[in-house]
């Protein structure tokens, strides 16, 4: 095992890059132990090591993983977007073709298609898989959401469709988003079709079958808003510690960061990961966008920068945050415009595949931490 030394920035990257640096040696990246890594050194077959400016190099020598979100049809259709995913990311999640809808369009019957190619891509390119995502309550087929189904009924649709699909992926998916966004922001749970239907143990059930089918599988609770420490992540906090208490397996928590310029970034994001370590769970930024009311101004570009360094230095200072992960890399293909109107600009590069300051950022964030 080769040992890292992980190091970062702290404080506000707008202040400067007044680093101090905070040696934090690790036995092993908690990102390289999963089976489906491939080998360091990589065989015959291995891909040639990416150029060390990259953010995937980069991010190797500073210990975590860095992802993106990746739009399947992009992927399959436009040969720079697919040039992009491979050299800059060491690991991918696809932005919609392993949710449910996708996956099971009718009861019963699944389709892969899309998943199984990017699957296939990241093994390709030396990446890692983050699955996502098993139990929501969005982007449901209606045969679910309007079945009238009894309480017993669901609870086997859900244990089935858990199942199946984690099977289906069995060793080739690194982290798994088993529940997404279970809670309400002032920290109750949300009143979703499984609450309502199944109660608060569809959570338990939910890790138990994914554990079942995957035993190998990182499997992570994944919410939004949870960045610092507030009503809402408490609450994910204390779930994961009765959770694991109980020995149910949820094994990481994801921290999605969609943040907007218009709030403050959230500068206690090292102490709330902090509390997930001693814990003893991972954690992980899954979802970072930082978006802006159009036009952007240099301010707001500015705040932009720092709220993607504020994360990034967030997951460095962990020492069992693994991943870093970014929804989407182009402002081509953002999910903001159609969500938040009058606001996009979102991700780290530009509509023409050109690197915003956001990347030059995050690129010195890696950099330093990497020494
Ligand atoms: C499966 O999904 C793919 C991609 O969305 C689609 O093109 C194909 O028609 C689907 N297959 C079936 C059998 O529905
Ligand atoms: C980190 O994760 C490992 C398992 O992945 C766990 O054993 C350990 O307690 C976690 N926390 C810390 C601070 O190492």
């Amino acid at each position: 095992m080769i040992k890292m030394t992980r190091a970062a920035t702290v404080g506000a990257a707008a202040a400067g890059l007044m680093a101090f640096l905070v040696p934090n040696v690790m036995a092993s990246a908690p990102g390289h132990e999963h089976p489906a890594a491939p080998a360091p050194g990589g065989g015959p077959h291995s891909k040639p090591a990416p150029s060390a400016q990259t953010l995937r190099a980069l991010a190797q020598q500073a210990g975590i993983r860095i992802g993106t979100a990746v739009n399947a049809d992009a992927l399959a259709a436009e040969a720079p977007y697919a040039a992009k995913v491979g050299a800059e990311f060491n690991s991918v999640t696809p932005e919609n073709a392993m949710k449910w809808d996708a996956v099971e369009p009718t009861r019963g019957t699944y389709n892969y298609t899309q998943a199984d190619q990017l699957v296939a891509y990241a093994k390709a390119h030396g990446q890692l898989v983050r699955g996502h995502t098993l139990v929501w309550h969005n982007q449901l087929p209606s045969w679910v959401t309007s079945g009238d189904f009894s309480a017993a009924e669901l609870r086997d649709i859900l244990h089935q469709h858990i199942t199946a699909e984690v099977t289906h992926f069995k060793g080739k998916i690194w982290q798994w988003d088993v529940v997404n966004e279970a809670f309400n922001e002032d920290g109750t749970l949300r009143d979703s079709i499984w609450l309502q239907k199944l109660g608060p143990g569809y959570i338990a059930d939910a890790f138990r079958w994914a554990h079942q089918a995957d035993p190998k599988a990182v499997l992570f609770y994944n919410d939004y808003n949870d960045d610092g420490i507030n009503a809402k992540s408490t609450a994910i906090y204390d779930l994961v510690a009765k959770l694991r208490k109980e020995g149910v397996p949820v094994q990481g928590v994801g921290i999605q960061g969609h943040l907007d310029v218009q709030y403050p970034a959230p500068h206690d994001i090292a102490d709330n990961l902090a509390r997930f370590d001693k814990l003893g769970v991972q954690t992980a930024i899954t979802e970072a966008d930082v978006r802006i009311t159009l036009p952007a101004d240099n301010t707001e570009v500015e705040a932009q920068n720092e709220a993607y360094q504020t994360l990034l230095e967030g997951c460095l200072l962990t020492r069992n945050c693994t991943d870093f992960t970014v929804w989407g890399f182009t402002d081509k293909y953002s999910w903001v415009p159609g969500t938040f109107s009058g606001e996009g600009q979102a991700n780290i590069y530009d509509e023409n595949y050109q690197p915003k300051t956001a990347y030059t950022a995050i690129s010195q964030d890696l950099r330093l931490a990497g020494r």
